[in-house]
C-alpha cells in the first residue's frame, strides 16, 4: 500500500544512478526528476542510455551505483511495489501472432490477478482507450504495426498503472500511426497518468511533451521544458545580414568584432555566429552603416530544435 511518502513523492527520482556493463559506463550518475502528471520526453541518440534507464526503473535491471525511486518506492528494495504502479513497454516486444486480441489482454489481466468477473470489462476499457475495440476478435498477426504498438500499450494499461514507461513506442511507425499513438498518450495524460516516452528524435516529442530530458553518453545534459532546450543548448546565436554590393567588406568588418565567433558568406549573404547567445545584435547594423556599407537585410536564424539537438550531440556517441 502506498504510504504518505509515496503519495507525495515525484513519479521518478534518481540519485546518481549509474550502470556499467563490464568497463563500459552506460549510465553515469544520472539525477532525474519526473513529476506526477508529466508527459515526459526522454531523449538521446542511440546508445545514450535510455533503455538502460527505463529497464532500471522497470526493475528489470539492477543499478551498479546510485539509486532510483518510483512514486517513492526504491526500485531495488521495493521492486514489487514498483511493479504494481508501472506499465513498461520495451522497445522490442514479442507479439503472439496466433492469439486473438482479447485473449492476449485477458492473459495479461490474469497475470496481474484481475478477477475473471472484472477482466472482461477491463479488457474492453483498455481496447476502447487505444482505439482497438473493432479489432477485439482479430488475430494479432493480422494487425498493422501501428495497431500492434497500440495493443502493446493496452497491455501495459491492464492493471491501471500510474506511471507508463514507453521505450521508443513510435519508432518504425508511419506518420499517421505515430500521430494516433501521440493522441492516445495525450488522452492518457489527461486521465491522470504520468508517462515517460523515449525517442532518439527530439522534434518527434517537441509538441507532445511538457518536459524533456536529454541524455548523452549516460549523462544528463538537459532537463526542463521543451522551450528551454534551445536557449540552454545553442552555443551562440546566429544572424544573417545582406548588404548592397560590399559583401566582402561586410565580412571583414564583422569578423573583426569581439562579439563574433564566425562570419562567413553563404549564397551572397553573411552568416554571423555570436560567441554567446545573449549578445545584443544592434552592433551589426551599426558597424556596417558606420563604415558606409548599406544594409539591406538583417534577421535572426531560426535554428530548428532538431539542429540544436544534433549540434549538442554531434559525434558524441559511438
Ligand atoms: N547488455 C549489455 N551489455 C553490454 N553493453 C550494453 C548492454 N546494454 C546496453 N549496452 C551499452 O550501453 C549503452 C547504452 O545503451 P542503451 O541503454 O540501450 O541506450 P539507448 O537505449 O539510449 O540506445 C550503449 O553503449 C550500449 O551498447
Ligand atoms: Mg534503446
Amino acid at each position: 500500500m502506498p504510504n504518505e511518502t509515496a503519495n507525495n513523492a515525484p513519479a521518478v527520482q534518481t540519485y546518481g544512478l549509474t550502470r556499467v556493463y563490464g568497463s563500459m559506463i552506460a549510465l553515469n550518475a544520472l539525477d532525474l526528476t519526473v513529476n506526477k502528471g508529466d508527459l515526459f520526453g526522454f531523449i538521446g541518440s542511440n546508445g545514450a542510455g535510455k533503455t538502460t534507464t527505463l529497464r532500471i526503473l522497470a526493475t528489470f535491471l539492477a543499478p551498479s551505483g546510485g539509486r532510483a525511486e518510483v512514486l517513492g518506492h526504491d526500485v531495488v528494495k521495493d521492486a514489487d511495489a514498483v511493479r504494481h504502479v508501472i506499465g513498461y513497454m520495451p522497445d522490442f516486444f514479442g507479439v503472439y501472432k496466433d492469439m486473438e486480441v482479447t485473449e492476449y489482454l485477458d492473459f495479461f489481466g490474469a497475470c496481474y490477478k484481475i478477477p475473471s468477473a472484472k477482466r472482461e470489462k477491463t479488457v474492453n476499457d483498455v481496447l476502447e482507450l487505444v482505439g482497438l475495440t473493432e479489432k477485439r476478435g482479430a488475430l494479432i498477426g493480422a494487425l498493422s504495426r501501428g495497431m500492434q504498438q497500440r495493443l502493446g500499450l493496452a497491455r501495459v494499461l491492464i492493471h491501471d498503472p500510474q506511471l507508463l514507461l514507453l521505450d521508443e513506442p513510435a519508432s518504425g511507425l508511419d506518420p499517421r500511426a505515430r500521430i494516433e499513438m501521440m493522441a492516445i498518450l495525450q488522452e492518457l495524460q489527461r486521465l491522470g497518468k504520468t508517462i515517460i516516452i523515449s525517442s532518439h528524435i527530439l522534434s518527434e516529442l517537441q509538441t507532445l511533451c511538457n518536459r524533456v530530458a536529454i541524455i548523452e553518453k549516460g549523462k544528463l545534459i538537459y532537463s526542463g521544458p521543451v522551450q528551454g532546450v534551445r536557449d540552454q543548448m545553442s552555443t551562440g546565436q546566429i544572424y544573417w545580414v545582406t548588404v548592397k554590393d560590399e559583401t566582402a567588406k561586410a565580412l571583414e568588418l564583422l569578423k573583426a568584432r569581439p562579439e563574433v565567433s564566425e562570419a562567413v558568406a553563404v549564397d551572397g549573404q553573411v552568416k554571423v555566429t555570436f560567441k554567446d547567445h545573449e549578445t545584443d545584435p544592434g552592433f551589426l547594423a551599426e558597424t556596417l552603416v558606420r563604415a558606409g556599407v548599406k544594409v539591406t537585410g538583417l534577421w535572426e536564424d531560426e535554428l530548428g530544435l532538431e539542429e540544436v539537438f544534433l549540434r549538442v550531440t554531434r559525434g558524441e556517441t559511438q
